[in-house]
């Protein structure tokens, strides 16, 4: 059995969403563009919280590993007039609807759109970075942890995204559950360990959505 998101509480998330307020013009269309293609982007309440974080950090710079078609980004790029951000993304054809939107949105002077792969885009960005934000293939966390924590400056953030798992992070899986799980699943497991031991970060998952990591570069 798959487990359901983990709002566990019936109501929660069509709450937070009202409070919220639904989005308008180019950021809706993004989320809709998103919905018709089952395409997994982190969606208007973690978008928010990005944000907020971005702001409370007065972030300048933001290195994304796996932008999509730059819906996080335009999160980002919200919190500042001079926040820039580098995406990376395996696919062109995200880089050119990222761009198309972020047009629109009167940002994309301020997003320098990596193709490639985005651990080897990171290695190539200069840092330091305010922000790391991991949102890319869960196998690879740990890699993506290690290679790019030395491009945070201190007191930078590294986040990552889905380190719940849909609860697989810490439930059995079962014999029957999708393929991408059983593949995935060792990666997200171990980033969670290495997050929370190594010395130098100290990182704490806030339960939102599923599950949000927060490493704070001390
Ligand atoms: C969950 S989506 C990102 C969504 C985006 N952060 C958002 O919320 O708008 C993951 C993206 O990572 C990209 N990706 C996964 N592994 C990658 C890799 N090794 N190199 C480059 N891109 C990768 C995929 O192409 C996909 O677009």
């Amino acid at each position: 059995m798959e487990f359901d998101r983990l709002d566990m509480v019936d109501g929660l998330y069509p709450y937070l969403s009202k409070l919220a307020g639904p989005e308008t013009g180019v950021m809706a269309e993004m989320e809709e563009y998103g919905r018709r293609r089952r395409f997994p982007i982190v969606g208007p309440i973690l978008g928010r919280f990005l944000q907020q974080l971005a702001v409370v950090s007065g972030a300048r710079r933001v290195l994304e590993i796996g932008s999509g078609y730059g819906y996080s980004a335009a999160w980002f790029l919200r919190a500042h007039p001079e926040l820039h951000v580098i995406c990376t993304d395996s696919s062109e054809l995200n880089r050119e609807r990222a761009l198309e939107f972020l047009v629109r949105l009167g940002s994309a002077d301020r997003v320098d759109f990596r193709v490639g792969d985005a651990l080897q885009s990171a290695e190539s960005a200069a840092g330091p970075f305010d922000i790391v934000f991991c949102d890319m293939d869960k196998s690879r966390y740990p890699d993506a942890f290690e290679r790019t924590l030395p491009k945070l400056r201190s007191g930078g953030l590294f986040i990552a995204d889905n380190v719940l798992w849909r609860g697989y992070a810490f439930a059995d899986l079962p014999d029957n559950a999708p393929e991408f799980r059983k593949v995935m699943t060792p990666g997200i497991r171990e980033f969670n360990r290495i997050a929370h031991q190594l010395p130098g970060v100290l990182t704490s998952i806030i339960p939102l959505r599923d599950g949000l990591s927060l490493s704070v570069k001390l």
